[in-house]
């Protein structure tokens, strides 16, 4: 198992096929609150609908929904993932956060499931992004982190972004480490308003795009490939 403790003290892993990590060494639950839960706005939501590319070992899920019940709020979050991380990694991750959540999970992981608990609905779909079903003009705000335009380019595509751009309320916000021109372009091309936002760690921006009033742009399907730096 690729476990490692990040500058932070949070816990994060390898992928064992190309070797990125989950979360940037610098510390994965301190981008999860300034990248994902803070710049996203979500924290000005008393009731968030979150939708997450990528759950991966339940990161991001456990963060916002401990800052949304601090507050005694309520969060509604969609999330989707193709190759679900070994349990036990997910279940040490996520219960350093919320000791509870693994629990909750343990019995239903590796599948297509809706968990209902203290504070918070889950909807986690077992699959692709690009063929995600989801409601139109639901979502605050879309956590985009389904691993660097590098090594996983098939989703950093204008088609998946114009599908996030679909599920958004107008004004609704999409967060992402990746600042590459592709992917800057490709968001532009769904109809997004984009902008790079002051990052933390190694990096010097994050992207925030914003769905403006417009419908949303004819995209194709297809990938041209996204190439460029993270
Ligand atoms: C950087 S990790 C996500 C970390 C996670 N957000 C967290 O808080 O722990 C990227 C995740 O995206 C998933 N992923 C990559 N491509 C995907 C795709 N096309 N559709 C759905 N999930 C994908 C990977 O399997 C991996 O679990």
């Amino acid at each position: 198992m690729c476990l490692f403790r990040t500058g932070d003290g949070s816990l994060s892993m390898r992928h064992p096929r190309h070797g990125e990590g989950y979360h940037p060494r610098e510390g994965a639950r301190t981008q999860a609150e300034r990248l994902y839960l803070e710049a996203s706005g979500v924290t000005a939501f008393a009731r968030p609908r979150v939708v997450e590319v990528g759950f991966g070992l339940g990161l991001n899920f456990a963060v916002t929904l401990a800052r949304v019940r601090e507050r005694g709020g309520w969060l509604d979050y969609r999330a989707v993932e193709a190759e679900p991380a070994p349990w036990e990694v997910v279940a040490e991750v996520m219960g350093e956060i919320l000791p509870e959540l693994p629990g909750l999970l343990e019995p239903h992981w590796g599948r297509s499931v809706v968990v209902v608990g203290e504070g918070f609905r889950l909807e986690l779909a077992l699959g692709r992004a690009e063929r995600w079903s989801l409601p139109a003009e639901w979502a605050d705000a879309v956590y985009f982190d389904p691993f660097s335009p590098r090594v996983n380019p098939v989703v950093w595509t204008p088609w998946v972004f114009a599908r996030m751009y679909r599920a958004l309320k107008p004004g609704g916000v999409l967060v992402t480490y990746s600042v590459a021109g592709r992917v800057r372009r490709g968001l532009e091309q769904a109809g997004f308003e984009v902008e790079r936002i002051p990052a933390w760690g190694r990096k010097r921006h994050w992207l925030r795009a914003r769905k403006s009033d417009a419908p949303p742009h004819e995209v194709e399907e297809g990938y041209e490939g996204v190439e460029g730096r993270a």
